[in-house]
């Protein structure tokens, strides 16, 4: 009998003791969950690139001939200027959609990196906030 409350009373300090390690995994999860859930809204450079970008510059940057003529991003040398990709991008330019509405500033800055450094393009230097043009 003794030592059956005795195993009780360990059972149940040790779910006190569950509780609070619970309670406490609870609030640093919710503390250093959520500015994770946060950052994930901007979507990653390869995402936006193939939800916006790939219908018309196809797969690869290679770009398309056809009803139109979209021009390849791959080995681009257009795209050495940070300043007038970001450009293009933000305000289009004749065939080339205006993105301003469609994607958000950090959006932007995220899919031009993107295709700076991809499709056989190496340019490192990195479109900031200060290189999207102001509302025209
Ligand atoms: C509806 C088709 C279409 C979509 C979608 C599109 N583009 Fe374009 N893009 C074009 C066309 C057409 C041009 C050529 C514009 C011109 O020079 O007259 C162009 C030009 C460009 C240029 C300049 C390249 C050069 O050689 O001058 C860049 C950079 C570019 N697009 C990036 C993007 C990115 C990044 C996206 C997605 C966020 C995108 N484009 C989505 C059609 C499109």
């Amino acid at each position: 009998m003794k030592s059956y409350s005795f195993k009780t009373e360990v059972q149940s300090c040790g779910v006190k003791y569950f509780k609070s390690i619970c309670l406490s995994l609870l609030t640093t999860g919710i503390l250093f969950v959520s500015p994770a859930i946060a950052d994930s809204d901007v979507q990653k450079g390869d995402e936006i690139y193939e939800i916006n970008c790939l219908g018309c510059h196809m797969p690869d940057g290679k770009g398309d001939q056809g009803v139109g003529m979209y021009p390849a991003l791959a080995n681009n040398i257009k795209l050495s200027s940070v300043s007038a990709t970001v450009e293009v991008v933000t305000n289009g330019l004749n065939g080339m959609p205006s993105f301003r509405e469609y994607l958000t500033d950090d959006e932007i800055l995220e899919v031009v990196n993107y295709i700076r450094i991809n499709f056989g393009n190496n340019f490192k230097d990195i479109a900031q906030l200060t290189d999207i043009p102001k509302n025209n």
